[in-house]
C-alpha cells in the first residue's frame, strides 16, 4: 500500500529533500546512466545578440586609452611659451588622472635655477612636495640637496619630475601617467636647455630613455635622451633615488660616484673646435 501523501513518510521525505536542497544538491540519480560526455557534445542553443553595441575598443587590451590626453598635454606644452606659462597650463590640465587621484590640489612642477646646467628628473612628487608644492623637500629631497651641495652643484641644478602630481600612497607612477605628463616633462626640458640630465630611480630612467633594465644596471653609465621630435639630445646619467639611500644607506657610495661622474663631465673644459 503507497504511503499518504501527508503520513510520516512523506513528511520525513519532504525533510529530507529540505536538508540536500540546503546543501546544494540539486541533481537527481536517474534511473538509467546518463553518458555526460556524449550529452555535452550537443551544440548550445546560439547565444542571443548583445542588446548594447560593443564600446571602442581602448589602445591595447588593459591599457587605459591616454591617447587623447596625450594630443591635448602636447598642444598646451607647445603653447607655452615660457616656463611661467608652462607652470600654469600644467596646472590648468585635467587630463592627467594623478590630479584627482592622491593629490590635493596643487601641481608640484620644479625647483631650482631655470638657467642651471643639470636637471634632475624624480619619478613624482610624494606628501611633502603635495604640501609645499615643490618638488624634493621631503626627507629624499633633504638627501638629495646635501650631495648635490658636497659635489659641488648646489645653485647649478634644476629639480623636476616624471609626473606634476602625488601617486596616491606615493607609489611608483605608471608609465601612462608618465606619457601623459611627457609632453610638460619635454617642454620644461627644451625651455630651460640644461647640459645634461640627472635621472633619479628607475621610474625616472626607464620612462625618459625608453629602456627596460633596472636601476642598478643603469646606474653610473652614460645614455643619450632624445626629444620625441629629435629636436634636441641631451646625456643623461640614471642614478639611485634618494629615498632608496635611506633604506639603504650602504647604497650611498654608488650614488656618489654617479654624481662625481656627472660633474667630472660638467667641469670638463671643452675642447677648441
Ligand atoms: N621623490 C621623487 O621622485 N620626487 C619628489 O619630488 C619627491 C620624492
Amino acid at each position: 500500500m503507497p504511503p499518504a501523501a501527508d503520513g510520516p513518510d512523506s513528511r520525513l521525505a519532504e525533510s529530507l529533500l529540505a536538508f540536500w536542497a540546503d546543501a546544494g544538491v540539486d541533481a537527481m540519480l536517474l534511473d538509467a546512466p546518463l553518458d555526460r560526455i556524449e550529452a555535452g557534445k550537443i551544440a548550445p542553443p546560439p547565444r542571443p545578440a548583445p542588446i548594447a553595441a560593443p564600446v571602442a575598443p581602448v589602445a591595447r587590451a588593459g591599457q587605459p586609452d591616454i591617447s587623447g590626453a596625450v594630443a591635448q598635454a602636447k598642444a598646451a606644452a607647445a603653447a607655452a611659451a615660457d616656463l611661467d606659462a608652462l607652470v600654469a597650463a600644467i596646472a590648468a590640465f585635467e587630463g592627467c588622472p594623478l590630479r584627482f587621484e592622491g593629490a590635493a590640489t596643487k601641481a608640484v612642477v620644479y625647483r631650482g635655477d631655470p638657467q642651471a646646467p643639470v636637471m634632475v628628473i624624480g619619478e613624482g612628487p610624494g606628501a611633502e612636495e603635495d604640501i609645499q608644492g615643490k618638488p624634493f623637500v621631503g626627507r629624499a629631497g633633504k638627501l638629495l640637496d646635501r650631495m648635490v651641495a658636497a659635489a659641488g652643484l648646489e645653485d647649478r641644478v634644476f629639480i623636476t619630475n616624471t609626473v606634476f602630481w602625488r601617486p596616491p600612497g606615493n607609489r611608483t607612477p605608471t608609465p601612462a601617467e608618465q606619457a601623459v605628463c611627457a609632453p610638460f616633462l619635454e617642454r620644461i626640458i627644451a625651455l630651460v636647455r640644461p647640459k645634461m640630465l640627472l635621472l633619479a630611480g628607475g621610474a625616472s630612467a626607464k620612462s625618459l630613455l625608453k629602456r627596460e633594465e633596472g636601476i642598478l644596471s643603469m646606474r653610473g653609465r652614460w645614455f643619450e635622451w632624445r626629444a620625441s621630435d629629435g629636436a634636441m639630445e641631451l646625456p643623461a646619467m640614471p642614478t639611485l633615488h634618494p629615498a632608496f639611500l635611506l633604506r639603504q644607506p650602504g647604497a650611498k657610495k654608488r650614488a656618489w660616484a654617479d654624481l662625481l661622474t656627472l660633474t667630472e663631465r660638467l667641469d670638463r673644459p671643452e675642447r677648441p673646435h
